[in-house]
């Protein structure tokens, strides 16, 4: 809860931080990285620091948070709480690093808004940045207890590359296990780890990867897509895996992390609600592990399964995404092609069309796949009668409609969990 007063200054400065976000932005990280640029090579993702798409999701995260505080000031925004502290667990995030983060946010506020941050503004701004430091904090502190897992360093581990599988021309899976020879924890369908890899210039940056295989197995398995430079250079991470990671190799790699998993209500043995998953390209990754577990567990509900992909021949793991389909008593499988190919009839052609479907009441809704494809399936959804907050969708990318101060994103719509994908998904 904001004070009185700072919620009165926090309302009143609103507009002038949001309208400087883009400028506090860029001097907060040239202040951060030229101070720690060990923080730019190992932590933080260059790429996007580059591309410029995560620069604007921390500050204005905080701006949402403030806004959300001052309009809302009874509820938390647990949705997009729980989102960051999940992708800052997976990174080791520890607490003395928001002291950090705090000194050079703080120093870019007061150089851009200048003689405006008078100390009442300064105190009340300082108020909601250690709000939600603290709630984050206090999240990844569970995070990480029920991991077994001190913050730092040692949140990634080493894992040993088992096995790999070429799957389409630009996909390969990595079949892993612990290097220690531990069993891999738990985890459930649609959830990430954090991945971390030493590149040529000696840089050891990160990526997030979907986990397949079953909770219970001796291996975990991420399928990773090449992302091929077109306005900017090749990925980094994924260009990295695809050119060295051998079996035998060594990643570092994080215990699972992630909110987008299936609901109680689908989950729910004797009334189980029906499930729509929706994917796109590389998508497909937390889909197929849902429906993995799915079939593992016998699950007797209505499942609707739709994806979208170049041909059949880019549409990674599309023989498990048909045969756990398969595996379910009551699933409908559609899959659309841009380029279908001959010999795979069922097949249909062009964009994905739910209005061809039936889609049932009470539908909970998976979305995976580049952003213009989840906004797309949503609109179809919502037109079919789905409630906004029984779509769930996960961004491959820093999900940036969490940092929008605007209430129109899923900080409006708290039960709404997301995780964005990157653009070139499919
Ligand atoms: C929760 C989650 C789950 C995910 N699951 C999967 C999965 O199962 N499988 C999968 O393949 N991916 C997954 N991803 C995406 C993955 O984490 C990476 O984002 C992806 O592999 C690309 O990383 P990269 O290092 O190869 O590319 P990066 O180096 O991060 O580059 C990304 C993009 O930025 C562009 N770029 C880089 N530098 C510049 C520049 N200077 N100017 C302009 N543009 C630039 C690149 O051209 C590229 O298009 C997931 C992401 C998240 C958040
Ligand atoms: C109150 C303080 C903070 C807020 C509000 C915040 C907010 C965010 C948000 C919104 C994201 C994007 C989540 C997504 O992927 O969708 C993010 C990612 C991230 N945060 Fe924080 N953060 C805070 C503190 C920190 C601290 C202290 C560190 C460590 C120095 C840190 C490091 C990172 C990193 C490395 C990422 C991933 C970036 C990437 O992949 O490019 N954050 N944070």
């Amino acid at each position: 809860m904001l004070s009185d007063r700072s919620a009165a200054t926090v309302r009143a400065t609103l507009p002038a931080v949001g309208a400087a976000i883009e400028n506090i932005t860029a001097r907060f990280y040239d202040g951060l990285f030229a101070a720690h640029p060990e923080l730019l090579r190992d932590l933080f993702n260059r790429g996007n620091q580059a591309a410029g798409t995560q620069r604007r999701a921390l500050a204005g995260s905080i701006a949402a948070f403030a806004a959300h505080l001052v309009d809302r000031p009874d509820e938390r925004p647990d949705a997009m709480l729980a989102r960051i502290a999940h992708k800052h667990a997976s990174l080791g995030i520890a607490p003395a690093q928001y002291e950090t983060v705090h000194r050079h946010l703080f120093a870019a506020i007061a150089e851009v808004l200048g003689d405006a941050v008078t100390p009442a503004v300064a105190a009340a701004w300082d108020e909601v940045y250690w709000l939600m430091a603290n709630a984050l904090v206090a999240i990844e502190a569970r995070l990480y207890a029920e991991r077994g897992i001190t913050a730092g360093p040692d949140a990634l581990r080493a894992w040993e590359v088992v096995e790999r599988i070429e799957e389409t021309a630009d996909v390969a899976t990595f079949r892993l296990r612990p290097a220690d020879g531990t069993p891999p924890p738990a985890f459930r369908a649609g959830q990430y780890v954090s991945v971390q890899v030493e590149l040529a210039d000696g840089a050891r940056q990160i990526r997030q990867y979907s986990l397949s295989g079953l909770p219970g197995a001796d291996l975990r398995q991420i399928s990773v897509k090449r992302v091929r430079g077109g306005a900017g250079p090749d990925g980094e991470v994924s260009a990295h895996l695809h050119a060295h990671a051998r079996v035998g190799d060594l990643l570092r790699v994080s215990a699972p992390y992630g909110d987008l998993v299936l609901d109680e209500r689908v989950l729910d043995d004797r009334t189980p609600a029906p499930l729509l998953l929706a994917s796109a390209g590389i998508g497909v990754t937390p889909m197929v592990a849902m429906l993995e577990q799915l079939a593992a567990t016998g699950h007797r509900g209505p499942v609707t399964v739709v994806h979208a992909d170049r041909s059949p021949a880019d549409h990674a793991l599309r023989a498990e995404h048909r045969a756990y389909a398969a595996a379910l008593p009551d699933a409908d499988v559609h899959f659309w092609y841009e380029r279908p190919e001959p010999g795979h009839p069922a097949d249909r052609t062009g964009r994905v069309d739910l209005a061809a479907l039936p889609v049932a009441p009470g539908t909970h809704a998976y979305l995976c796949g580049p952003l213009p494809f989840m906004k797309g399936v949503r609109a179809q959804l919502l037109a079919q009668g789905v409630a906004p907050a029984a779509v769930h969708y996960e961004v491959f990318g820093p999900d940036l409609w969490l940092a929008s101060p605007s209430s129109s994103g899923p900080v409006g719509e708290a039960t709404m969990s997301s995780t964005v994908t990157g653009s070139r998904a499919a």
